[in-house]
């Protein structure tokens, strides 16, 4: 979603600004611009579509060395060159960039106006050019806070201004912002992503926070100016982790990488001699723990997937009741908050609106919330109880892939640390240790067979619907696997539990409708292959994926896609990999736009 980055130091700023901005396209956007203090004035140029767009509208003579520059995904107006951000005060002399939502900007807009203020866009975000405009105070600074104490929503915001070179106020209030400390300059975005070729000392600003940025240096204030004091601390992560290097797409190397990221994701973590996981960041105790009653998992999309994956694994090795919920509903039905209850909020941005509104709601009633989080330092690990950190490396591409297995990866760990704590024995947690283990080697396995697969995804890339089916944990792979195919290649895909099948999606099988059968080697095998069975029976034609490809799967499905055997209770995560190739070949087949699927954004910071 929206990106903004900022620029004050020595340097040219529109080379850095572009740059910022091509490192936060992966969000998803649909216009942007750039706005540089030159020597004489404050130059704003922008345009509805791609980066490439702008840079072909700009002036070859644009020099500034204090600037700022955002990509748009349009919430309130079209996307238009008219809409895109900055937006600027009647007189062009100040210059905003804004991410969020002002809920009350349709108030705002009107007193504006009879006020005397001509707005020109359709945008919440422009009433804030207007109302800095019309605030008083001493510094661009002051009057920025003057303006936002009559804000009601969230913003991650940037303002220049003709009359205070060298400077950008930022502020923030539910949408990231996050400074980049350099040598006598100084960088500021969204996301990490864009400062990282930069630097590697950063400093998140916290809600309600004011920042003012100079090439030497920031200094921070609450919203009522009170000072705050930052220490810049370190990201590890390097600028090459955004690179796509030799692979066709980011979703490619993000499969692709799999295997390494599950070994970052159990570096350091594994106890051989006890069969317990080490989880430092939980910042809760064995005694905690042992009074946990309950758990609830919370997440969108892919996350709240893992998180249904995630409950099998949780309850069948702790024997916790456990639950997963789509984040994005669970404050709206006023929840019950028990304080026996462990909740987890698992998202791999760690910004998603919906998910962080849950971690709030639920720390409000008194609940502990634990994060299972990628981005470092994002705003949902820093509001939860504690947590534990994916270490997937960035995700870049729309559809999650390797974040979606390590938060599996992180939750099996979880889940035998918690098991220990009660019934697990030390062999077993040895032996799930070791399962754990071997995961990197048999997921590579699976890449190796992505010759095959991609033949069976020519099969389903001809036809517009298909079904995914599993039971238990396996119906939590179905629901992902039929989530990747739809989002990225826009073929019609549907999750059902396979015992549901009689109840309603039989109906709609035919020859046309392919089906892929999540078939691990449990105690509903037998009953699954009946499943296939009734599909096969009404021609429809079955992919399985299977740990077997014996004379039984062979005859039940058309075609197999055989998965390494480990412990069932991970099935789950081997089982995800052929489903996300499959997703991913049938996109290429369909000349999709693989990465940015239309109409979806990579992190969603907005309700
Ligand atoms: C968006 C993305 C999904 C992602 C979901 C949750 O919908 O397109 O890929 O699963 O947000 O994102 P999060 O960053 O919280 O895991």
């Amino acid at each position: 979603m929206c990106g903004i980055v900022g620029y004050v130091g020595g340097q040219d700023a529109v080379p850095v600004l572009l740059e910022g901005l091509h490192r936060l396209e992966y969000r998803g956007y649909d216009s942007a611009g750039i706005a540089v203090r030159t020597k004489t004035a404050l130059r704003v140029h922008k345009s509805e579509g791609r980066i490439q767009q702008l840079e072909a509208k700009l002036p070859a003579r644009l020099r500034g060395t204090t600037g700022i520059a955002h990509t748009r995904w349009a919430t309130h107006g079209e996307p238009s060159d008219r809409n895109a951000h900055p937006h600027v005060d009647c007189e062009s002399v100040l210059a905003v960039v804004h991410n969020g939502i002002i809920e009350n900007g349709t108030a705002l807009r009107a007193e504006l106006e009879a006020a005397g203020h001509t707005l020109r866009s359709e945008t919440d975000s422009e009433v804030l050019a207007h109302l800095i405009e019309a605030a008083e105070g001493d510094s661009l600074e002051a009057r920025v806070r003057r303006a936002l104490a009559r804000v009601e929503g969230t913003y991650g915001l940037l303002v220049i201004d003709r009359a205070s070179p060298d400077r950008i106020v930022a502020a923030r209030n539910g949408s990231p912002v996050v400074l980049g400390v350099g040598d006598k300059e100084m960088f500021v975005a969204s996301d990490v992503a864009a400062l990282v070729r930069h630097t590697d000392r950063v400093v998140y600003l916290d809600d309600r926070e004011v920042a003012s940025i100079r090439p030497g240096g920031f200094s921070t204030t609450t919203l009522d100016a009170k000072p705050t004091t930052k220490t810049p601390s370190p990201v590890a992560v390097t600028d090459e982790a955004y690179e796509r290097g030799e692979h066709p797409h980011f979703m490619h190397k993000e499969i692709h990488e799999q295997p390494e990221a599950v070994e970052r994701a159990l570096r350091g973590r594994l106890d051989r001699d006890f069969g317990v996981a080490h989880l430092g960041g939980l910042n809760l105790s064995a005694r905690d723990l042992l009074d946990v009653r309950r758990i609830k998992l919370l997440g969108c999309g892919s996350a709240f997937y893992a998180g249904l994956a995630g409950a099998h694994m949780l309850e069948r090795l702790t024997r916790i009741p456990t639950d997963a919920e789509p984040a994005s509903e669970f404050r709206y039905r006023c929840p019950v908050i028990e304080k026996d209850t462990l909740y987890i909020a698992i998202s791999q941005s760690g910004e998603t609106a919906d998910t962080l509104a849950a971690v709030r709601e639920v720390r409000r009633k008194g609940g502990r919330v634990l994060g299972i989080v990628n981005a470092v330092g994002s705003t949902i690990a820093r509001e939860c109880d504690g947590g534990i950190y994916m270490h997937a490396g960035p995700e870049v591409a729309v559809a999650s892939t390797k974040a979606f297995t390590c938060t599996l990866v992180c939750l099996a760990l979880l889940a035998i640390h918690l098991g220990r704590i009660r019934d697990l024995s030390p062999s077993d947690g040895k032996r799930l240790l070791g399962a754990l283990e071997r995961l990197p080697g048999q997921i590579r396995e699976i890449l190796d067979r992505g010759e095959a697969i991609r033949g069976i995804a020519r099969g389903i890339m001809k036809r517009q619907d298909a079904f995914f089916i599993g039971r238990a944990a396996g119906y939590a792979v179905a629901l992902e696997g039929a989530q990747k195919l739809k989002e990225i290649s826009y073929i019609h895909a549907e999750a059902y539990p396979a015992s549901e099948l009689k109840h309603g999606p039989l109906a709609l099988v035919s020859a046309k409708t392919p089906t892929v059968a999540i078939l691990p080697d449990d105690d509903l095998y037998e009953k699954s292959l009946s499943s296939i069975e009734e599909i096969r029976a009404r021609r429809g034609p079955v992919i399985a994926i299977a740990h077997d490809d014996d004379s039984r799967v062979r005859e039940a499905a058309d075609d197999v896609i055989v998965v390494p055997r480990s412990e069932p209770v991970l099935d789950s995560i081997l089982m995800t990999v052929p489903t996300q190739l499959l997703a991913y070949e049938c996109a290429v087949g369909l000349g999709r736009d693989v990465d940015q699927p239309r109409n979806l954004a990579k992190s969603v910071t907005v309700e």
